[in-house]
């Protein structure tokens, strides 16, 4: 079936089979590898982005269900002039990550978040993304990086 799905500002039409998820759909078919994949149990976040402004985990959902909607995946989150958005300027001056592989989820679960309570608790932040797993960092610098992004 044709899906067609808007991705940072741009249209993309792939002819995919219906049981494509959305993060298979962003990855191998429009070539952005910056979504990750770090479960098959919906549980590790590592494959958030945006639908229609809103994090959704990219593993839940059918492509066909974001057919005519528009998401956003980190690759669209900083400006075309390479300036970053100023969540991933923050986890970058906090040290918001090491390894990186739990960061593209991490940033677009957090923007969300901020998107709903600009000015979060530590406690809020710390539950506002309890559904992003990192392996590294012990969350401390995940949770200072969205905290200095909501007072910039
Ligand atoms: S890959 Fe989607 S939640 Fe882990
Ligand atoms: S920085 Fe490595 S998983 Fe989070």
């Amino acid at each position: 079936m044709d899906v067609t799905i808007t991705i940072n500002g741009e249209e993309h039409t792939h002819d995919v089979e219906a049981r494509t998820l959305l993060v298979h759909y962003v990855r191998e078919h429009a070539g952005l590898t910056g979504t990750n994949i770090g479960c098959d149990t919906s549980s590790c976040g590592a494959c958030s982005l945006h639908l229609n402004g809103e994090a959704v985990k990219s593993c839940t959902v059918l492509a066909a269900q974001a057919d005519g909607q528009e998401i956003t995946t980190i690759e669209g989150m900083a400006d075309a002039d390479g300036t970053l958005h100023p969540m991933q300027q923050a986890f970058m001056e906090n040290h918001g990550l090491q390894c990186g592989y739990c960061t593209p989820g991490m940033v677009m679960a957090a923007t969300s978040l901020l998107e709903e309570n600009p000015n979060p608790t530590e406690q809020e932040v710390r539950i506002g993304l309890e559904g992003n797993l990192c392996r590294c960092t012990g969350y401390h610098n995940i949770v200072k990086s969205v905290l200095a992004a909501a007072s910039a």
